[in-house]
């Protein structure tokens, strides 16, 4: 039963895909103090129609700061880049549930090097498949825009498949498990996340775009505050 009124934590993900990229260290130092970690959106121009960020990127923004790195795979074969981006110093590693090779093992390669394991659905693809994992996760990723570019508009029939993973949490007692919405978000698709049952927020172009940034930030992770934990 719902007793009182609690705050959920909510963690914010800003994903550098929209940082001017001339100025990468200082736009992510312009919010460092204010954010969870660092969303690092990975492109290989097949998965995706787009081509973004390799290891070495990782590697080099790793000496800029010791923020959790939450790397968001969006390539065909993950299984071959694992190790490089994990000795890259990334925190989190998130492959998608549609690539080919099996999701059991490549949760045990992610695991093998000591990082925090991630599946990431695309809009049209069923909770159903990452379900038997979800006690070996840490996190699930809900993709609330078709993978590829930031700025594109939040698909809000997703939000389904959040609750229905908030539900399934429960039941299987993941109690750590976080659940993490990616594509569209700002201050107002932020709630309608949080409501159905999100953690982790990533946002670019909203977070990026906005003149005052800490204030976009803790907008996002004010829809925590009142929100009923039972
Ligand atoms: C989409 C990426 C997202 C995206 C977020 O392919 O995975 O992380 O860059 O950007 P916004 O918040 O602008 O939708
Ligand atoms: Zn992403």
């Amino acid at each position: 039963m719902v007793t009182e009124e609690s705050r959920k934590k909510i963690l914010v993900s800003p994903s550098i895909l929209s940082v001017d990229f001339s100025n990468l260290e200082k736009d992510m130092l312009s919010i460092e103090q204010y954010v969870d970690m660092f969303h690092i959106d990975v492109m290989d121009g097949h998965f995706v129609p787009n081509i973004t960020i390799g290891p070495c990127v990782v590697k080099g923004i790793r000496k800029v700061t010791r923020k959790i790195f939450d790397v968001h795979l969006m390539i065909s074969e993950p299984e071959k880049y694992i190790k490089e981006f994990s000795d890259a110093g990334s925190d989190y590693i998130t492959v998608h549930a549609e690539v080919k090779y099996p999701m059991l093992k490549l949760i045990h390669e992610i695991r093998k090097f000591g990082k925090k394991a991630g599946v990431s659905l695309n809009p049209d693809t069923d909770i159903g498949c990452v379900l038997p994992y979800i006690k070996e996760l840490d996190m699930i990723t809900v993709m609330s825009v078709f993978p590829g570019f930031s700025g594109q508009k939040f698909m809000p029939e997703v939000l389904e498949k959040v609750r229905l993973l908030d539900n399934a949490r429960k039941v299987n007692r993941a109690k750590e498990l976080l659940i993490e919405i990616d594509g569209g978000i700002n201050g107002e698709t932020a709630k309608l996340a949080v409501e159905a049952g999100a953690d982790v927020l990533v946002s670019g172009s909203y977070i990026f775009g906005s003149r005052n940034r800490k204030k976009a930030i803790d907008e996002l992770r004010g829809w925590g505050k009142g929100y009923l934990l039972s």
